[in-house]
């Protein structure tokens, strides 16, 4: 018996020797310590040994199983090992490859403009708030002080789907949607950026397709220093902290007073130029507080509230900071122009900062 021990001893170091691989060695520990093997067989041919002889031989059984099992748990160890380093050889990264690389989006300077207002405004408390492209003719003009036959509705050349569906020209009829919806008829302060529509012939400062920033504020004893004040930190924010504004009378029909607002001009100083046509005062924006008439079609009551409206262009924002003389470069998708505004996020478009 000792001497099949022997035996199977070297039989099984021999083989080792030959193995490449854990899965051969998988087979081989099945060959000998898997119940048909032959350890199994020496087991039970103990039965058949005399009592004094089953002691000494099982002890010895025992210790060889021992060593069975540690020279395939040696063996395993070092075959994994092996295979490991082999498996990292073969997938090695040559990290001085040149890469490929592939282009990095950036904003388009529209979205630049919008991102940058709504920034703003939401540091000051603002919610910001979206209303549909396809809008009724009552919210676009009618709760906006424009009844049917107003002649300021020719200055907004319309897209008409139906009598009363129309493209919106405006944000703000998002104003009169604000106000309606809110039942309570608490204090409102809100920016609606969006996207606009006019029968325009596109050229150089026209486009059919165009878009808009509108803000609102109502609560009790809003006054026009509010307007003036907010607006003030809207044009120095996006032109420049060295820039001055200046308000001009103006009639828009659901504001009164309406008021035009000029920053000074960024690229002369004020002192007059090609760019602000020698006026040293470039246009940025209409606003004035907002109409009773327009309170009152909203559920406000125009005894208890006031309020405030402005509204702007991003394109006209964007032209006149990034020095863009036509309005078609922003639809036209040319790489060549969106690629000069690449930037990275969170930064600022203002080139004065
Ligand atoms: N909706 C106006 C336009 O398209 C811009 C405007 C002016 C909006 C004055 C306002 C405002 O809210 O108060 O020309």
């Amino acid at each position: 018996m000792n001497e099949k021990i022997n035996v199977l001893k070297k039989e099984i170091k021999a083989k080792l020797e030959t193995i490449h691989s854990v899965k051969e060695l998988n087979e081989l520990k099945v060959e000998y310590l898997g119940k048909k093997g032959p350890i199994v067989a020496l087991s039970g041919m103990m039965k058949e040994l005399p009592v004094d002889e089953k002691k000494t031989f099982g002890a010895l059984l025992n210790s060889f199983k021992n060593d069975v099992n540690t020279w395939f748990e040696e063996a395993k160890n070092e075959l994994e090992e092996k295979e490991l380093n082999e498996k990292l050889a073969k997938e090695k990264i040559d990290i001085t490859l040149d890469s490929t690389s592939l282009p990095v989006g950036g904003k388009h300077p529209i979205q630049m403009v919008i991102d940058d207002v709504c920034d703003l405004f939401i540091s000051m408390g603002y919610d910001v708030v979206e209303g549909p492209e396809i809008e009724q003719d009552l919210y676009n003009f009618e709760k906006l002080n424009l009844p049917k036959g107003h002649p300021a509705r020719d200055s907004q050349d319309s897209f008409y789907i139906t009598e009363e569906m129309l493209l919106r020209t405006q944000t703000s009829p998002v104003q009169a949607r604000t106000m309606e919806a809110n039942k309570e008829k608490s204090p409102i302060r809100m920016i609606c950026p969006g996207k606009t529509y006019r029968r325009d012939n596109d050229d150089a400062t026209h486009s059919h397709q165009f878009h808009q920033i509108e803000g609102l504020v109502v609560d009790e004893n809003i006054s026009i220093a509010d307007l003036k004040g907010t607006l003030e930190i809207l044009a120095k924010t996006m032109f420049g902290e060295d820039r001055t504004v200046r308000f001009r009378p103006s009639f828009f029909p659901f504001t009164e007073p309406s008021l035009e607002v000029d920053v000074s001009c960024f690229k002369c100083g004020g002192k007059g130029c090609s760019l602000c046509k020698g006026t040293g005062w470039i246009e940025i924006l209409g606003s004035g507080m907002v109409h009773p008439n327009v309170l009152r079609e909203c559920g406000y009551d125009p005894e208890k509230y006031t309020g405030f409206a402005f509204g702007m262009g991003p394109e006209r924002i964007a032209m006149l900071k990034y020095g863009i003389n036509d309005i078609r470069h922003f639809y036209t998708n040319d790489m060549r122009f969106i690629s000069n505004f690449n930037r990275k996020e969170g930064g600022s478009t203002d080139e004065s900062k």
